[in-house]
């Protein structure tokens, strides 16, 4: 079973194909191709959709053309074609959502609409068998388990009960960390995106320095901005050498609360299992600090590798594989939905 999959959500253009092994249900990576378009957008201090959707048509062709290449396998031999379907930009998801459409009505495959979310919810588990999720309506698979989605448009938890049996545990309420992150490095005059930038200054920093706020630590929900503005309101104030203290102490009023919601969520949830994916996921002291915690509470922890963490096609393909799998379809009509929820 091979599947092709399209992200075109928001800035990045990711096209992967995904095979499943016959006679045993892990898969391999034939191809995972992404063009980043940081480089177009940075001029001007953020997305421009436009800019972002014509890109999109220029490289999907493009990488399409170098996955089927990589994966030595000719697009008929395509099993299902998947795409990001939402959420993100309307007229970046189009592009991928259109091809997708055409390349599964041209072949006379099956199309599956995959919610961007669920790619990065499923990416701790790349490569692994079907069995790795509860399938709903059957006693197949694994146990139930708390997932954090960490990234620059979204910070949520999240219960999983199975494959696409999810329930909201907290979102934010304002800025998504990724978010918080990018913001706070541009007032440090840092590139985008300001996670790495970041985290690479925190490195040699003391996170004890600055007492910045860790807001609504008795609520479920996430909220990031007034970390934001606190820092906003200190910089001025500062004089000298300040910015790695600052970058480390920062990143850990982020991760602080992270960890404290996520732990929380899996003792309430009863569940001894806890991930995390996303953008931000990247952080390797996020994910250094949250296995730990995991240790401590006696959970089993789980991350995305590094490379699946930001946007890419291949956890889409992967969604996609374990969708079909299970007996998901969707229908060519199905419209993109920008704001496309993963749970409620
Ligand atoms: O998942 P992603 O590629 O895109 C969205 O779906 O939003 O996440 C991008 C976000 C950006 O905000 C970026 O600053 C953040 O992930 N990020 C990081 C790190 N690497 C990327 N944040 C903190 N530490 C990092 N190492
Ligand atoms: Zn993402």
């Amino acid at each position: 079973m091979t599947v092709l999959a399209l992200e075109t959500s928001c800035d990045e253009t990711g096209v992967a194909i995904l095979r499943r092994r016959n006679g045993d249900s892990a898969s391999d990576l034939l191809a995972s191709e992404v063009a980043s378009q940081i480089a177009a957008h940075e001029k001007y201090g953020g997305i421009v959709p436009e800019i972002a959707s014509r890109n999109h048509l220029i490289y999907t062709p493009r990488l399409l053309d170098r996955a089927a290449r990589a994966a030595k396998i000719g697009l008929s031999e395509v099993d299902a074609f998947a795409a990001t379907s939402g959420p993100g930009l309307a007229s970046s998801l189009m592009i991928g959502v259109s091809i997708a459409k055409g390349l599964a009505i041209g072949f006379g495959k099956p199309y599956l609409a995959i919610n961007h979310l669920e790619g990065h919810l499923l990416s701790p588990f790349f490569g692994s068998g079907i069995g790795i999720l509860p399938i709903p309506g059957t006693s197949a698979g694994s146990r139930c388990h708390v997932s954090l989605i960490v990234s620059g448009g979204h910070t949520m938890s999240i219960f999983v009960r199975g494959l696409s049996d999810y329930q909201l545990i907290g979102r934010t309420v304002d800025d998504a960390a990724g978010e918080a992150f990018d913001k706070v490095a541009k007032m440090l005059g840092l590139g985008y995106p300001g996670g790495p930038e970041i985290e690479k200054h925190a490195r040699s920093g003391d996170p004890n320095r600055f007492d910045l706020p860790r807001s609504m630590l008795d609520s479920e929900n996430f909220s990031f901005s007034g970390l934001k503005t606190a820092v906003r309101y200190l910089l001025p104030k500062l004089k000298g050498d300040f910015l790695a203290d600052l970058c480390a102490s920062f990143q850990q009023a982020i991760i602080d609360v992270l960890v404290r919601k996520t732990i929380a969520a899996a003792w309430k949830y009863r569940v001894n299992l806890v991930t995390v994916s996303g953008g931000v996921s990247c952080n390797q002291e996020l994910r250094r600090q949250l296995g730990e915690a995991c240790v401590h509470s006696g959970f089993e922890f789980k991350d995305a590798e590094p490379w699946l963490c930001t946007d890419n096609a291949a956890m889409i393909a992967f969604a996609g594989l374990l969708r079909l799998a299970a007996g998901f379809q969707s229908h060519v009509t199905e419209e993109i939905d920008p704001n496309l929820a993963l749970a409620r």
